[in-house]
């Protein structure tokens, strides 16, 4: 998942920002815990998405895949006094654990945890968003985007991550989700209300401005 020489991976992490320890004991413990846990944004990525909300100042951010709430956390640190954060997630045993380390973090009331489908949800989520993070079935990346690019604000962002897929977007045979993350990759960089920068950082962050 990780394209750097690991030396290099690691010399980045040493000069990079810690982490709160909130959002350390969190990460320990959805590693010893919880099925799947290099869901977790983690470090590096979560430094970038807290570095980018702080840029942004978001009023309202919406987040398609809560997993653990890490991602959350990291995004929250730069919203707006007063502002909103919305995140979604369709597995309900997650949430106690979410809310669990909103409230840690002294979140509580400044995060909506949504349970169900992205898609679904997302229609009934009044208003626009300043900064949207797509972090959930790879599949529906596309439908995503168009979900919710016309919801952006000028200057508001759309970060998706895992779009290089462990390099597998590179793979002549593609399957099904491949093909999807290939498809937002190019139907970002095709949209002329947004401007796109893929990162190669983790398993790829694909990040769009919206223009107009
Ligand atoms: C990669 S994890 C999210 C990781 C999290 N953003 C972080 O960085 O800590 C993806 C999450 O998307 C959720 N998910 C998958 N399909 C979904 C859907 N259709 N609607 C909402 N959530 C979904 C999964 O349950 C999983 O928890």
């Amino acid at each position: 998942m990780d394209f750097l020489d690991p030396q290099i991976q690691q010399y980045a992490e040493e000069h990079t920002s810690p982490e709160n320890g909130v959002l350390a004991e969190l990460a320990d413990y959805t590693r010893e815990h919880i099925h799947l846990p290099n869901m977790l944004s983690g470090h590096m990525q979560g430094r970038l998405l807290s570095l980018l909300s702080r840029l942004r100042q978001p009023k309202t951010i919406l987040e398609i895949g809560t997993y653990t709430g890490y991602s959350a956390i990291c995004l929250a640190e730069g919203m707006a006094p007063g502002g909103h954060l919305h995140t979604i997630d369709i597995n309900e045993e997650l949430q106690p654990l979410a809310t669990k380390y909103f409230a840690q973090a002294g979140l509580t009331d400044v995060i909506t945890l949504h349970v169900g489908n992205a898609r679904e949800i997302i229609p009934a989520i009044e208003g626009s968003f300043d900064l949207v993070f797509i972090d959930a079935d790879k599949s529906w990346y596309p439908h995503y985007f168009d979900l919710v690019v016309d919801r952006v604000t000028k200057g508001g962002l759309i970060i998706a991550d895992n779009v290089l897929w462990s390099g597998r977007v590179l793979d002549e045979e593609k399957d099904k989700r491949t093909t999807a993350l290939d498809a937002y990759n190019k139907k970002v960089l095709a949209d002329e209300r947004v401007q796109s920068l893929l990162l190669p950082v983790r398993d790829g962050l694909n990040i769009a401005q919206k223009i107009v």
